[in-house]
């Protein structure tokens, strides 16, 4: 039987501490399946449409790569999509608290499904998503940071706001 795992996330967007992780659960499993969390209740930059096709086009080359989005249960996602496994990075100490509870409750609704932890490279501990659109934003530099065609989508979503802002701005 193929070993799979989810990797699941807001991915709002994707950083190379993201690719770093995939890349180091490619070397572990025979599929990955990128679950892309659907919620309604946060207002991402991103939607899950763009969010998802960004991710498809930086693995469009690798197989072993699947992109979906999700909504609900994580557990009954990755159950409905044949894996057992759950991977998640873990940059710092200060990500364990959050993650241990995930992990935990995750365990009580669906005993099954383990999650696995794994460390992305060092020169990522710092990077989120949430400080990539800071700095993005504020027009600072994202070499190194995020893949080429999330910085395009980036920077096209902030020229578009500061437009439409102007627009609003002039009525
Ligand atoms: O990238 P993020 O925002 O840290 O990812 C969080 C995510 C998507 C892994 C988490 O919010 C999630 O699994 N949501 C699905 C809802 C769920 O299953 N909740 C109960 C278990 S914690």
């Amino acid at each position: 039987m193929k070993k799979k795992a989810v990797y699941p996330g807001s991915f709002d967007p994707i950083t190379n501490g993201h690719v770093d992780i995939i890349l180091r659960g490619l070397k572990i499993f025979d599929e990955i399946l990128i679950a892309v969390l659907e919620n309604p209740k946060k207002t991402p930059l991103f939607t899950t449409k763009e969010r998802v096709d960004m991710i498809k086009e930086i693995f469009s080359e690798e197989k072993k790569v699947e992109v979906k989005s999700f909504h609900g249960l994580l557990v009954d996602f990755a159950r409905k999509n044949n894996a057992r496994v759950v991977m998640r990075g873990l940059r710092a100490i200060s990500d364990f608290e959050y993650e241990f509870q995930m992990a935990l409750m995750n365990r009580k609704l669906d005993p099954e499904i383990e999650t696995l932890f794994m460390m992305p490279n060092v020169k990522y501990s710092f990077l989120s998503s949430r400080l990539v659109k800071e700095v993005c934003m504020l027009g600072g530099c994202l070499t190194g940071l995020v893949p080429e065609i999330v910085e395009k989508r980036l920077r096209e979503k902030f020229k578009l706001s500061s437009k439409s802002k102007k627009e609003k701005g002039r009525k």
